[in-house]
């Protein structure tokens, strides 16, 4: 049966492409230029609505200073998605996933409202009280930075400290946006993260996540190779200890402030910081863990992090929009990126195909 289907798709498939060949050669050449013209016209569009007239993708010389490449690409990507949003919510309201010190909340705040005048920026924040990654008492420091640097609005009712365990403290859709730094290499519970993910955003609103996934080849918060990668950790001691004794890596910071510091020392807590306080998973896992709480997600954007370290390695000025996105070239180079530093997921919560039904069924 099997034989006999491939034998058939075998026969059938030249066929189909020659006569396919057939009907485009006698096709005028009038109507291949009018679906030319109208592949401009419509790319024509799509570039307009992408830059609105008002809009300056530089956003002119008020924007903050760039003081970090993750933050830089989070605001890039929610612009350029901010951009292609037909009506954006308003107040547009953000939620920044494991806050922390409020360093993107801070940057995001400013550059907002310069990028989009017209919009009315809200943006929340909420942070894990058991994690034990941050310091005890620095959720006081947070807030205390955010009411100095961006004065106005109610930040500690804006900002929540939750257990990592528990249900996020928002209404289902209350948020058109998400965003998280560094943060999803250090969720325990991926199921809970993209349940709640999904929960919070509002129909057609989208969620960016930038963090180093288990691909990464080396250690991000040690820079030693390899080091996530172990699942005994006996050998993942052993391969911090070999790295350090070599005075390579976080050793030498830390060896700097305490002379004293032995390289096995060094192995045995932070062999415990990556079993207890990290849980990198490979690209694919976290795809799933989206998808089955009904997120579409992409990486696509993640060259658009090292196409702007690039160009501003190089001396130009930060741009915050993303373009080409999606095409072979950053495919390919999102590809590699992710063995390098820190990849980009794009979540979107989206209800086209029931309003496509809607639609065909005449119901709109
Ligand atoms: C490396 S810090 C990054 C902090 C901040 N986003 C930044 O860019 O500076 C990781 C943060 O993730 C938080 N975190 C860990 N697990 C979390 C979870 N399940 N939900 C939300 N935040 C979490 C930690 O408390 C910590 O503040």
């Amino acid at each position: 049966m099997k034989s006999a289907l491939i034998h058939n798709f075998c026969q059938t498939w030249p066929n189909r492409a020659s006569f396919r060949q057939r009907r485009i050669a006698k096709r005028p050449a009038a109507v291949h230029y009018l679906f030319i013209f109208s592949c401009a016209l419509h790319s024509h569009k799509h570039l307009a609505r992408m830059h609105p007239p008002d809009i300056d993708p530089r956003g002119g010389p008020d924007m903050p200073p760039v003081l970090s490449g993750t933050h830089l690409q989070i605001l890039s990507v929610l612009a350029t998605e901010i951009a292609l949003m037909e009506t954006p919510p308003t107040p547009f309201r953000i939620l920044d996933i494991g806050c922390g010190d409020g360093l993107l909340i801070d940057y995001l705040g400013h550059a907002l409202p310069i990028l989009f005048p017209n919009l009315e920026v809200e943006i929340h924040g909420f942070d894990v009280s058991d994690h034990g990654v941050q310091p005890q008492g620095y959720f006081a420091a947070t807030i205390a930075h955010l009411e100095q640097s961006l004065p106005g609005a109610d930040w500690p009712a804006r900002l929540k400290l939750i257990s990592e365990r528990e249900a996020w403290p928002y209404e289902d859709g209350f948020f058109a946006a998400a965003v998280s730094n560094q943060v999803l290499e250090h969720v325990h519970d991926h199921d809970l993260f993209f349940a709640q993910n999904a929960r919070v955003l509002a129909c057609g609103g989208v969620a960016v996540h930038v963090f180093p996934s288990r691909h990464t080849l080396i250690e991000p918060h040690l820079r030693i190779p390899f080091a996530h990668r172990f699942r005994d950790a006996h050998g993942m001691r052993r391969m911090i200890r070999l790295w350090s004794s070599l005075n390579r890596g976080k050793f030498r910071e830390h060896k700097r402030k305490n002379p004293r510091l032995t390289p096995d020392e060094f192995a045995a807590a932070h062999a415990d910081f990556l079993i207890r306080y990290t849980n990198f998973r490979f690209q694919t896992a976290y795809l799933d863990a989206a998808k089955a709480h009904r997120l579409h997600g992409t990486f696509k954007y993640t060259a658009a992090y090292f196409v702007e370290k690039l160009r501003l390695m190089r001396g130009g000025a930060p741009r915050y929009r993303v373009e080409g996105a999606g095409g072979v070239r950053h495919g390919l180079v999102s590809w590699l990126g992710r063995y390098v530093a820190s990849v980009t997921l794009v979540l979107t919560r989206t209800d086209r195909y029931d309003r496509y039904n809607r639609e065909m069924s005449g119901d709109e």
